[in-house]
């Protein structure tokens, strides 16, 4: 019974159902190679402290190792009884070694265990993440190198606003995923931090050479110094990592929604600019045309779920004293859905909208397909360029509020006869302002209005082109 687990102090077992209540094993199982990591790490640090003895040590790692292989085979026997996973793993281990086994937790307590395998398992998801937002950004670029000639409406309050180029919007995103890239190498500094050493909260009379742990676990920083958390009690209790962890998912996961949002608008009839692979969509079980693009949306709904888990665990935080509470075991659900969905969602849309790359061929199948016919049209359809008018009279020699102005009632004769701007006769516009000349087409067309914003970081094609170099010199293969 559970009574025995603790100590003699307990006078009556652990009802079945605070068993239950109390126990994280189901899901905190996933922190085993974390556990072992750390548990040979504090072993080996002891043995050389000369807390060990060598045999101990040896004993710990043979134990250690059977225990691993039978995780890998699916045979190791979980036990809610034994509540968590650093539990089953230490009574495990005494059960195939002994003394050695029951020596392993000295000057260790589960509060600074669990934060370091937390940390430790996060580290690994980050850099997993780090290698997903890669692939997605590589796949945006994919998409976008062949398409910076191709134009359509940019909107703002979603009326057409100004022509830019297909790539451009694409490469909006490349940005957005390369700060949250930017993010989680950030927060990934932090993760990698020590805490065993802290024991329960207040340190240890054991001579502990926390630092050597730390290099053993490569908790290191750039210059190879170890990263050892500097306050016992401060060390046990805090999860600010897990939550700008969180955070960083959740700003990731939110471009990932907008990207979402657009696709799904992007592929409605109402716009037919793109197209993406049939294996991205369902179809409906009674409207027999239906083509519904389930991946993005679902994605858009996902991020609900990622902002959740992170005001839970916001939510989780502030009200604990210090040091070490229970409450902390509920970190684990929100934190690990939370990578578990956001390591989904970046490898679904990275080949979704970038297809996939044939390793024979190097041709790249499915992606987002583009209809740049349907765009041009729909850039043409809102008087794109009209502040593209107003700029040419400005080069005339009129105040910018009067071509303003002016180009205002030009538009609305255009309005009137339901013509494009580039469409009225040169008279008609003359009428407007007599320094109108017969150059202003040139200026009225979506591509001169393209060429025209040939600024830094503006959607000319010379510019969109030279960010893609840009990004693809950054990102490498
Ligand atoms: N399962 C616990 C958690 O996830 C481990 C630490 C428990 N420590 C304790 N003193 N009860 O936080």
């Amino acid at each position: 019974t559970k009574a025995q687990a603790w100590s003699a102090l307990f006078s009556e077992p652990m009802s079945e159902l605070v068993q239950r209540y109390t126990a994280s094993v189901f899901f905190d199982q996933r922190l085993w190679q974390a556990d072992i990591m750390g548990s040979l790490a504090h072993a080996e640090m002891l043995a050389a402290q000369g807390i060990l003895s060598a045999q101990d040590l040896a004993d710990i790692e043979r134990g250690m190792a059977q225990i691993r292989a039978e995780i890998e085979a699916g045979s190791f026997a979980w036990k809610l009884e034994l509540e968590d996973v650093h539990l089953n793993i230490e009574a495990r281990l005494t059960q195939l070694v002994g003394d050695a086994g029951k020596r392993l937790h000295t000057g260790r307590s589960r509060n600074d265990q669990v934060a370091t395998d937390v940390r430790l398992w996060l580290r690994g998801e980050i850099d997993l993440i780090l290698g997903l937002l890669a692939e997605l950004q590589r796949a945006l670029l994919a998409v976008a190198e062949p398409h910076v000639e191709v134009i359509l409406p940019g909107f703002t309050h979603l009326q057409v606003a100004q022509p830019v180029s297909f790539a451009h919007h694409m490469l909006a995103y490349v940005e957005m995923f390369a700060r949250d890239a930017e993010r989680m190498q950030d927060v990934r500094r932090r993760v990698n931090c020590l805490p065993l050493g802290a024991a329960a909260l207040a340190g240890t009379s054991y001579p502990l050479d926390r630092e050597r742990v730390a290099r053993t676990l490569g908790m290191v920083d750039a210059q190879g110094n170890p990263c050892v958390c500097q306050n016992s009690l401060d060390a046990v209790s805090d999860r600010d990592f897990a939550i700008e962890f969180s955070a960083a998912a959740s700003l990731c996961m939110v471009h990932i929604s907008r990207l979402s949002e657009e696709l799904i608008l992007w592929m409605s009839q109402n716009f037919g600019f793109i197209q993406i692979a049939d294996r991205f969509t369902t179809g409906s079980s009674i409207m027999p045309q239906k083509k519904n693009p389930d991946v993005p949306e679902l994605a858009r709904g996902k991020t609900g779920r990622v902002v959740g888990h992170l005001m839970g665990l916001v939510t989780l935080m502030k009200g604990q004293p210090l040091a070490y509470n229970k409450d902390n075991q509920e970190d684990k659900e929100p934190l690990f859905d939370t990578v578990d969905t956001l390591k989904d969602t970046l490898r679904i849309f990275a080949e979704m909208v970038g297809g996939q790359t044939d390793p024979a061929t190097g041709a790249r199948h499915g992606g987002i397909r583009v209809n740049a016919q349907a765009m041009e049209q729909a850039a043409l359809r809102g008087y794109a360029t009209a502040t593209d008018l107003a700029d040419y009279l400005v080069k005339k020699g009129l105040p910018f509020r009067d071509a303003h102005e002016t180009v205002a009632h030009a538009v609305k004769e255009a309005m009137a006869r339901q013509l494009d701007l580039a469409a009225l006769p040169l008279e008609v516009l003359q009428g407007f302002h007599p320094a109108i000349g017969p150059d202003v087409y040139e200026v009225l067309s979506l591509r001169g209005s393209l060429n025209a914003r040939n600024t830094l970081g503006g959607t000319a094609p010379a510019q969109v082109r030279a960010q893609i170099a840009r990004h693809r010199a950054r990102l490498g293969g």
